[in-house]
């Protein structure tokens, strides 16, 4: 079956660019399951209802991960409960709301697993060995079915790659989230685990990780504060579309996609 996955979606012209192509890309490649990351859906920061609402009407995107900014928006504590299909990163204190973890059915019947874990490598944040977790989690999905994606949101390339190979033979892929930038190195490790460093976003072009150039260089340059605004036009959708054998869970493919907006 294919999958389709979608970077960290940026603000509202990100949400937009989702809500424009993301079924047109569902019907192109005859994807059974679309997953984006959706920790800047808001304002560039943070998730809440009414972004969810926007990108999940059925058939445009199923299932939404988080990563660091995931509880940046303080209203999402009352509603985060009514979402089953977004994960928080799983690997944080179990007292926190929300679940980094399920299963979903594809269009056609099958279960996919969706995994979101969080890196720990110059992250500044209280997760847990996303090793571990990740042991215990495929351990249970796998009862169930052997198809199952795990988002790794994390900033080091070499953590990355290292649960990666951890997994390898495990899960159908181990994707990457958090950079924005997306990485060449697509390729499936020898067990059958697909794997890309990060997926990338979609954000605008002209923008420093979707936000606006110009503070963003001021701040590197100069060191004082400045506020990054985030741009809402001329956006960049990456992804990277997946196919795995649905008996095996082992992947047999992946590609990275790009659509101009
Ligand atoms: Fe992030
Ligand atoms: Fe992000």
């Amino acid at each position: 079956m294919k999958i389709l996955f979608i970077g960290d979606i940026v603000g509202k012209g990100g949400r937009k660019a989702v809500t424009e192509l993301a079924v047109k890309l569902r019907q192109e490649f005859g994807c059974g399951l679309v997953v984006a990351n959706g920790e800047n859906m808001a304002g560039g920061g943070g998730i809440n209802g009414k972004c969810i609402r926007a990108i999940t009407p059925a058939p445009m995107v199923d299932v939404i991960t988080g990563g660091d900014h995931f509880w940046d928006r303080k209203e999402f504590l009352a509603e985060a409960g009514d979402f089953p299909q977004v994960l928080r990163p799983a690997n944080m204190s179990p007292l926190q709301p929300g679940k980094g973890y399920g299963i979903f059915t594809a269009v056609g019947g099958e279960e996919v697993g969706v995994v979101c874990l969080q890196g720990r490598t110059f992250l500044n944040n209280q997760a847990d060995s996303p090793f571990a977790a990740a042991d215990k989690i495929v351990s249970e999905i796998r009862h169930r079915t052997s198809l199952i994606i795990v988002d790794f949101h994390a900033e080091a390339t070499s953590e990355k790659l290292a649960l990666g190979r951890y997994l390898d033979g495990r899960v159908s892929a181990v994707l990457g989230t958090h950079t924005h930038v997306p990485t060449a190195d697509e390729q499936v490790f020898p067990g059958g685990t697909a794997y890309q460093t990060d997926v990338g976003m979609v954000g605008a072009r002209e923008s420093i990780l979707g936000r606006e150039i110009e503070p963003v260089v001021q701040k590197f340059a100069t060191g004082m504060p400045a506020r990054f605004n985030v741009v809402e036009k001329g956006i960049r959708m990456n992804a990277t579309l997946l196919e795995a054998e649905s008996a095996t869970g082992k992947a047999i493919s992946i590609k990275r996609i790009v659509r101009d907006l």
